[in-house]
């Protein structure tokens, strides 16, 4: 089974060709960095333009380097939503053309759901898993318990983590995208526990019950102790202090949320991980997947990685590639949904917001998109 997959809910443009038996034939991504970094962020309307002047040529690409017609694919998956919406109607209109013009099945990707199927493209992980997403747009913890069936357990009641770290990089005077540059920074901080001193941050929610996550105070507080600095051009090793300050911060947190969220699920989901041997084979142990831009940073990774295996769970990120924004993810969540006959009619709209989990309080907040 092949599928094309079309991603263009943000500042990606990609397309790529994935098949049942995990190979990614093809995988094509057109970054519109450039197109944003003059306006610091993503500006939506500049974002649509963009997919319609490339999407053609990323699809063709994908095409091409798959080396596969139209007529030889099962179906077209694309993303639907949540995201901006102009550019998603980009993507989904263009495989509905597709999929109307080859007589194919539809398949109308939720972009969060992407992202949390992807360990199963790339690691085969068995359901039920625990998954931090973090990304530009969002901040969930969730439990996939199987494709189409989600339980959200913590997100985000302001702003998105990769939102916190683009606009707290901006204050720095760090260019845009902010989180790798804001990594790069603060590798270059001398004295990591004087920094700590010198620039205390708030751990917003910590020790709360639950596992959602708040950002805004972090954002304030950077603010604050910029402003408080000498007046004139940001000194170097005072960025770099603060940046490591934030980061070191940013870990904490997400430690003391996602430690809440192991033991629970731990505790919930026990039966579905009998210990010792079966039929020979070890038994499946719970597994753990970051996934999302913010998952890139290795302060985070190296402090998930430590956690996970304190509580005797495998953990797992997909590639750099696979974790931001791709077609590859939408292609396999277009094969899992394909091989369970859960395609969609050409009339299904996009939509801004589209959570995971609809039985999940909604937030209100700014980065709680879904
Ligand atoms: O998943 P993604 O590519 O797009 C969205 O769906 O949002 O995530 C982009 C976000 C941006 O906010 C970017 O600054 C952040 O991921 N990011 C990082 C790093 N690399 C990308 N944040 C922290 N450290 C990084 N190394
Ligand atoms: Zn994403």
């Amino acid at each position: 089974m092949k599928i094309l997959g079309i991603e263009t809910s943000c500042d990606e443009t990609a397309a790529a060709v994935v098949s049942d038996d995990h190979t990614i034939h093809s995988n094509m991504v057109l970054s519109q960095l450039e197109d944003h970094k003059i306006f610091g962020g993503v500006v939506p309307e500049v974002a649509a333009r963009a997919h319609l002047d490339h999407l053609d040529n990323i699809i063709k690409g994908a095409m091409d380097e798959a080396s596969i017609d139209f007529s030889e694919l099962d179906g077209v998956a694309a993303t639907c939503g949540p995201g901006l919406v102009g550019g998603v109607m980009v993507g989904m209109m263009a495989g509905k053309a597709i999929a109307a013009a080859h007589n194919l099945s539809f398949i109308g990707v939720n972009h969060l759901e992407a992202h949390a199927l992807t360990p199963r493209l790339t690691d085969k992980v068995q359901f039920p898993y625990l998954i931090l997403l973090v990304s530009g747009g969002h901040t969930q913890i969730l439990v996939a318990e199987d494709v189409g069936v989600y339980k959200r357990w913590g997100t985000t009641i302001d702003d998105a983590l990769g939102e916190c770290f683009d606009k707290s990089a901006k204050m720095m005077g760090l260019g845009y995208p902010g989180g790798p540059n804001l990594e790069k920074m603060a590798k270059e901080c001398k004295d990591p526990e004087k920094a700590i001193e010198r620039f205390p941050l708030p751990l917003p929610l910590k020790g709360r019950a639950g596992c959602d996550f708040s950002f805004s105070g972090l954002k304030t507080a950077v603010r604050n102790h910029i402003e408080k600095l000498p007046e004139g051009d940001l000194q170097k090793e005072d960025i770099a202090d603060l940046a490591h300050a934030f980061q070191t911060t940013v870990a904490a947190i997400i430690e003391d949320r996602v430690k809440r969220a192991i033991e629970r699920f731990l505790d919930e989901y026990k039966n579905a991980f009998p210990q010792g041997l079966k039929d020979g084979q070890s038994a499946q142990k719970p597994a753990f997947v970051v996934s999302g831009g913010v998952a890139a940073n290795m302060t985070i990774r190296d402090c998930l990685k430590s956690l996970t295996a304190r509580h005797n769970m495998d953990f797992m990120a997909p590639p750099l590639n696979l974790c931001s924004d791709n077609g590859a993810m939408i292609a396999w969540a277009g094969v899992e949904r394909l091989k369970r006959n859960m395609t969609d009619s050409l009339d299904i709209a996009a939509r801004p917001r589209w959570p995971l989990d609809p039985t999940a309080e909604p937030k209100v907040g700014g980065g709680a998109k879904a």
